[in-house]
This record gives structure tokens, sequence and C-alpha cells, in this order.
């Protein structure tokens, strides 16, 4: 069944009303953002009770960051630059949707950037450091670099309720796709699914081959991507956006599994422009691993800003909440 802004608005409890429509207005807040510079596809972290943002390239770095007492703020933009050297495998251009996990007493660093050999693609790769805003030394080697299949992009790290590590992110199909809408809405569409691999206990080190845990549907228009996954009461909540970032139809979507592996099915639009914060284009979400915040993206006048939110997680739904 595909999810329709009328099913999605169902989802924001509230007073009850008389019609949807009423639902709809009654939801249209609008809120500000919490990093009014471009900081486009944000992670977020908890260090000993001080929080830390992490965004794509951008304002002169390759990894932007920011820090605050509480995840609503009020941010400091950092003017560290988390990765200043990429990985050997890439010509360093294009470091987007960083992600930091703290593994032990190390934090490490999944990043995007474009490949050395193939420059129209972009592959995954890691760092680490042992302070949160480092600079992270990375890896020599790329960690997911399927170049035929378009690239890897947008990894998140998870840690299983078993302490097993893993990475979620996007096989960039739309990188070789044939045209129209980010590339892949002229016919043959090219996959874009957003792949599982396992890591050893470093965080960093790939165990067995990546699987494939979610693709795109006509639903998703070109793409989905931007993968985030979180455990809550035993249910598997991977996040991911559909559509083409620099249209209106850009969005935040969700995903349940019982099993890590799946497989996991799409649930209702968790935003679409215009619902409910009256955003455009809100996506590249990360939700805090409690799934009690989500920081993510929207237009502003500076380009991506970062914006807030708490979310409510009840079952396999997933809603904001004020
Ligand atoms: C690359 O992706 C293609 C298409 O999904 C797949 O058939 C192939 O096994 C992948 N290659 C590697 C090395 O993972």
């Amino acid at each position: 069944m595909l999810p329709s802004i009328l099913s999605a608005t169902l989802l924001f409890a509230g007073p009850a009303l008389s019609s949807p429509l009423e639902r709809l207005q009654s939801r249209a807040t609008s809120i500000d953002p919490v990093i009014n510079i471009d900081f486009p596809d944000p992670a977020v972290l908890n260090v000993a009770g001080t929080w830390y943002a992490f965004a794509t390239s951008g304002n002169g770095k390759n990894v932007q960051s920011a820090s605050a007492p509480a995840i609503s703020g009020p941010w400091t933009v950092l003017p560290n630059d988390l990765l200043p050297t990429v990985g050997a495998w890439s010509n360093g251009a294009n470091v987007w949707a960083p992600d930091v996990r703290q593994i032990g007493s190390t934090f490490v660093l999944y990043y995007t950037a474009t490949d050395a050999a193939s420059t129209n693609q972009h592959c995954v790769g890691t760092a680490t450091s042992n302070t949160i805003l480092g600079p992270y030394t990375p890896q020599a080697d790329s960690i997911a670099c399927n170049i035929t299949a378009g690239g890897d992009i947008d990894p998140s790290g998870f840690t299983d309720i078993d302490g097993t590590h893993y990475v979620v992110y996007k096989k960039d199909g739309n990188s070789i796709g044939h045209g129209g809408s980010c590339g892949n809405t002229v016919a043959p569409i090219v996959p874009t699914p957003i792949m599982l691999r396992e890591l050893a206990a470093d965080g960093i080190t790939p165990v067995g081959d990546p699987i494939q845990i979610l693709d795109r549907s006509d639903a998703d228009g070109p793409l989905i991507e931007a993968p985030n996954l979180i455990l809550v009461n035993g249910v598997y909540i991977l996040f991911f956006s559909s559509n083409c970032y620099t249209t209106t139809l850009y969005d935040i979507s969700h995903a349940t599994a019982s099993s890590i592996k799946g497989p996991y099915t799409k649930q209702a639009w968790l935003a679409v422009t215009d619902n409910p914060f009256s955003l455009t284009a809100p996506g590249g979400a990360t939700a805090t691993v409690d799934g009690q915040n989500m920081v993510f993206h929207a237009n502003c006048a500076a380009g991506r800003c970062m914006y807030q939110s708490k979310i409510t997680v009840s079952g396999t739904d997933v809603s904001f909440s004020t």
C-alpha cells in the first residue's frame, strides 16, 4: 500500500478533529533551523553529555562539526575539519554524509568521497581518532566501493543489542542512471538499494558480504538513500530518504523489521515537503540511538540547514512530536 499525505497525518497524535484537512492544518508547525548554515546530511553523537553534529563538506571543511549542551541546542559551529586528509582510495573530493560512532575508546568516522579511479562514482571509507573532534586518520582502503553498480554513499554506523557492529549505506545506482531526476527516472531504472554490512569489533573491518535490505519502488521516484538504523523495543527502524534532494519531493521515510537482516517493510512517510513543519525537502535524517530525537536537513536560505525534532516510536510507527 502506498502511504499518502493523509495517512501520514494520521500518525501525528493530537486532539480529535473532524477532518484530515484540519488535522493537517493543526500540524503545520513551523520550526527554525538549529544550525543556520549549509550543514547537509547531519549525524549526531552524544559524548559524555555533550552533543556533536557532523555534516557534509562545506564552509571550507571536508567534515563540518558543531556541538551543543542539549540536542535542541544552542548549537555552536566548530572550526575543526574532522577529516583534513581523505583516504588514499579517494581523490579527496566530495566528502559527504559523515557519521561518527564511539567504539570502545575509539571514534570511528564513516564517510563518502569521490573514488580516485572512477571520478563519477563515490565510495565509503573509514577514519579513526582518539578524540571526538579529530583530526581523524583515514584507512587507506574503502569499505564499500562497487563501481560497476554505481559506487556506494551515505554510510551510517549501527551497533546491535548483541554488540555486533554494522554499517548501512546506499548503492549509488543513480550515478549510472539513464537521465531524468537525479539521473534515474529514464528507463531502464537502476537499483539504488540500501545495503547492510557487518563489521568486526573495531567497527572498520568488513565481515562477510554486504546484503541488500531495501530498494526503491516507483513511489520513491529515482532513488532511496541516506539510511540510518536504530533499534527500539525489538523493532529495527531503518530511516531513509526518497526522491531527488534537489526537488521538493525529497522526504524522510522509514521501514521496519524484527530482524536486522530484514525483511524490512516500508511504513508511512514520516516527512514530506510542507508536512508537518512547513519545510522544503526535509531529508538526510539521523535519529538518536534511543529513538527519541532526530536531526535532518531541509532547504533554507544558506542551502540545507540542520533541524531537530523529538520523535515518538510506537511499535513500527514513528511520528514527530513537539
Ligand atoms: C556489485 O553489485 C552488483 C549488482 O548489485 C553485484 O551483482 C555484484 O556482486 C557486486 N560486486 C561486489 C564485489 O560486491
